[in-house]
């Protein structure tokens, strides 16, 4: 009879563990892999909503303007310096964009068009889900409404703005649900409204305050269309008469609402909340800011629509509407004032799309700044906007005050 081989049998012993361990590693990693696979494609995140003030009574945007993603690394920069030309591609406006989340810790972003550039784009929902990835990752609600060249890949504006509205913490919407007075349909879509992306926002009051059930800052979103033919001649988009009607139908439902009387005076918000719009391309009248007063700059001409919807004259009967946020024109990043309404490029953002050499890429913040009460902050009393430019320090520039509340006292 042969003695047990001990040290055979603690070998085996130990092999078998390993062959355990590996396995079990291998089991949790793959599971786990999956189960994220699984969570990202089926399970939407949401946001906190409704949106709202900080406890502190601001609420901070950030305006990312043309954004041109492409394939990612493959898609090399423009107009950079010669010095730049090497290193430099989409990921480079990954890394901006995430130098901004992080340097002004936004409460919401504004995507304000030509987020991916179609003609660089092999697959849409790729670029599109690597364009806004900073934005799915940070948890900060944001919204987009598509430019001139969302569209010119594989994906239509229908189904741009759908697969939009599905990303994580995205608050996009299709277009506007159907509570028009006019036609009294209830639920879904309202239909007859042009383009993809017209949707409006509601931006509650601070916790806490009198006007924490109550939206106190609206923010528009509008398709301004890609291109079109106007009498055989080649033109951009415009926002449409259907678009404009729905702008007027919530702006009066906003001036038709009720405060409880109940309340003291200063937690009234003013008679009607400020609202700010954004869309992708540039109303006509822009190009009268050429001879007024702007802050900011005024590089390149106003690539607009043939086309005089009379938005201008929409906003100014409205009256809600404070401040309008562009872009399309990369090299203008300026504010300037029509009627009492203040028109702000955001400036060029994303490295794929054209720009100036040596003129930093650039994006816009918005701070809106409620009003202190006697005893809780009340509605909005002041809105403020500047740029960052993505240089070393992220230098904040033309910091300027857009609306400031008149409160009778
Ligand atoms: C692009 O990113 C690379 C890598 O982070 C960096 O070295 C380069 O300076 C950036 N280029 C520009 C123009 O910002
Ligand atoms: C706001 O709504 C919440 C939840 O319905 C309620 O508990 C709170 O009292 C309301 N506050 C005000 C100021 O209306």
């Amino acid at each position: 009879m042969e003695s047990p081989p001990t040290g055979k049998w603690k070998h085996s012993l130990l092999y078998l563990g390993s062959i355990f361990l590996i396995l079990h590693l291998l089991h949790n990693l793959v599971a786990h892999k999956l189960l994220l696979g699984n969570d990202t494609v089926r399970v939407k995140r949401h946001p906190d909503l409704p949106l709202r003030f900080r406890s502190d009574g601001t609420f901070k945007i950030l305006q990312v303007a043309d954004m041109h993603f492409g394939n990612g690394m493959m898609s090399r920069c423009r107009d950079v310096l010669e010095s730049e030309f090497e290193y430099c591609s989409d990921l480079n406006t990954t890394r901006f964009l995430k130098r901004m989340l992080e340097a002004e810790k936004p409460d919401f972003i504004a995507f304000t068009g030509d987020n991916i550039f179609g003609p660089s784009t092999a697959d849409a929902a790729e670029s599109l889900l690597e364009a806004f990835g900073p934005a799915l990752e940070s948890g900060i609600p944001w919204a987009a409404v598509l430019g001139n060249h969302d569209q010119e890949s594989t994906m239509n504006r229908q189904e741009l703005m759908s697969f939009i509205s599905l990303l994580d913490y995205s608050v996009s919407q299709i277009n506007p649900a159907a509570e028009d007075p006019i036609t009294s349909v209830k639920g879904g879509m309202m239909t007859g409204i042009d383009g993809f992306g017209n949707y409006n926002l509601e931006v509650y009051g601070a916790p806490g305050s009198h006007l924490m059930n109550s939206s106190v800052l609206n923010l528009f979103f509008l398709d301004s269309g890609d291109r079109a033919f106007i009498q055989g001649v080649r033109t951009y988009g415009w926002i449409k008469e259907s678009q404009l009607h729905w702008l007027r139908s919530i702006s009066q439902g906003f001036q038709g609402q009720k405060w409880d009387s109940e309340q003291s005076a200063d937690a009234l918000p003013p008679a009607t909340s400020p609202s700010l719009a954004f869309f992708h391309i540039p109303i006509p009248e822009i190009r009268q800011l050429y001879y007024k007063k702007i802050v900011g700059q005024f590089q390149e001409g106003v690539a607009c629509s043939s086309v005089n919807s009379g938005v201008l004259q929409t906003l100014v009967s409205i009256g809600d509407v404070k401040a309008v946020f562009i872009g399309h024109d990369h090299a203008n990043d300026f504010c300037g004032n029509l009627d009492g309404i203040w028109f702000c490029y955001g400036g060029g953002f994303g490295y794929h799309g054209y720009g100036k050499a040596g003129w930093p890429r650039r994006a816009r913040v918005i701070l809106a700044e409620l009003g202190k009460g006697d005893k809780a902050w009340m509605g909005v009393e002041t809105i403020k906007t500047w740029k960052r430019l993505d240089d070393e320090k992220l230098s904040k520039v033309d910091e300027q005050v857009l609306w400031a509340h008149q409160r009778a006292r």
